[in-house]
């Protein structure tokens, strides 16, 4: 079966999004910086802090790479860094981009001390503005989070002709 991999910056929904779409269908879902912390029995914190960004990043792809029996996907805000993450993902199934604006993102997430890049980027508009040509260029689907809720959000990608599609081919 192919999957649902839900991209976009941090702090636009993925995680809850992927828990309301699971429960709403059944399927299995996955998120990718849980499993990263649950093999290297670390937080992301401090992989960062400790290890250094790219030990973190090879463990996502190999992480990402290894992902056999969820079908929703909940990816880390960077998944989009690697071009073999991205040739990965589309070989294997459909991208959703949780297009979110960078205002509501800094209301959600500015006092969470969890993501090292939000905490520590010098410039945090740039990295939006790379990240977002990313998930634009790569995404299958495009959904304007801005005014929606989590329900919302799940419910418009339930609606998505090909939601169904997807999970019909037996691949
Ligand atoms: C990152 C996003 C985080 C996590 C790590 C790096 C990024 O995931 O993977 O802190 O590079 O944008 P979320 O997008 O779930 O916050």
């Amino acid at each position: 079966m192919k999957k649902l991999y839900l991209i976009g910056f941090m702090g636009c929904g993925k995680t809850s999004t992927s828990h309301y779409l699971s429960k709403k269908t059944g399927l299995t879902h996955v998120d990718i910086d849980e499993l990263v912390e649950k093999n290297q029995q670390k937080k992301i914190k401090s992989i960062f802090q400790e290890d250094g960004e790219a030990v973190f990043r090879q463990y996502e792809s190999e992480t990402l790479m290894a992902i056999n029996d969820a079908v929703i996907v909940s990816t880390g805000g960077g998944i989009v860094e690697r071009v073999e993450n991205i040739q990965f993902m589309k070989e294997t199934g459909v991208l959703i981009y949780l297009k979110t604006s960078l205002e509501i993102i800094k209301q959600r997430i500015t006092n969470d001390g969890t993501r090292p890049l939000w905490n520590n980027s010098k410039d945090i508009n740039s990295l939006y503005e790379k990240r977002t040509r990313l998930y634009e260029m790569n995404a299958d689907y495009i959904i304007d989070c801005d005014d929606m809720t989590i329900e919302e959000v799940g419910l418009r990608i339930l609606e998505l002709s090909t939601y169904k599609a997807v999970l019909k081919r037996e691949e």
